[in-house]
């Protein structure tokens, strides 16, 4: 399968129909090697709705069980954050809950705010703990991690971009991703943010898979 990367580039994320899951790897591999965390070594994941019990430790489920998740960089607590993120839907499940999407270049962060974006220092890693930004500036504009359940702010000006971060989020237009089966989702990981909507009823079928994608030299694993 061919993606259409302008398209990627320009939206900031690619919504794909009628996907076979045999096809899944080889579609990534458009994009760069798949990456795993050592907690879960799969380079294709099955992503379920999980009661908190059940959830592991230091996950999203472990702090918000079967309920929504917040807007979110995947591994944001990684060195380098997967460039990309895959998301395939087995089963969209009983509830038909959503993924959610925002795209950090509607913020339109100004010069001073920028600046501060690429300097205040944050805390990410339970288990490493180590300084971060939340932005980097790159040729093609800012590259940003958010997650506020593995980052820290550390100093004033972290608190202050923090409040700025939020009230942005809290205004910003959505994009809502409602599944079907066989759909896969390509998002830009260093660019946009994305949240799990909250199910009307239980979904314990709602399977997705999920893939981390490019953004490191040193791959943890090329298939
Ligand atoms: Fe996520």
């Amino acid at each position: 399968m061919i993606l259409d990367l302008s398209q990627l580039k320009r939206e900031g994320y690619l919504l794909l129909s009628e996907v076979d899951e045999g096809d899944l790897a080889g579609t990534a591999q458009e994009l760069g090697p798949l990456r795993v965390d050592p907690r879960s070594p799969e380079p294709i994941r099955d992503i379920r709705p999980q009661d908190l019990e059940s959830a592991k430790q230091n996950t999203l489920s472990s702090r918000y069980g079967t309920g929504a998740f917040p807007f979110h960089t995947d591994a944001a607590h990684w060195d380098h954050p997967a460039q990309y993120l895959g998301l395939y839907c087995v089963d969209p499940g009983e509830g038909r809950r959503a993924t959610m999407l925002i795209d950090s270049r509607v913020w339109a962060l100004d010069d001073d705010e920028q600046d501060l974006a690429c300097r205040a220092l944050w805390a990410t890693g339970h288990v490493r703990p180590r300084l971060c930004t939340f932005a980097k500036e790159t040729g093609s504009g800012l590259e940003i991690r958010y997650d506020m359940d593995c980052m820290k702010p550390m100093t004033r000006e972290a608190h202050s971009l923090k409040a700025l971060l939020e009230a942005r989020i809290q205004d910003c237009k959505t994009t809502q991703i409602q599944w079907k089966p066989k759909d896969l989702l390509i998002i830009d990981n260093r660019r946009m943010l994305h949240a799990r909507a909250s199910s009307a009823r239980p979904d314990t079928g709602r399977l997705l898979k999920r893939m981390l994608i490019g953004g490191d030299r040193n791959a943890v694993l090329e298939l």
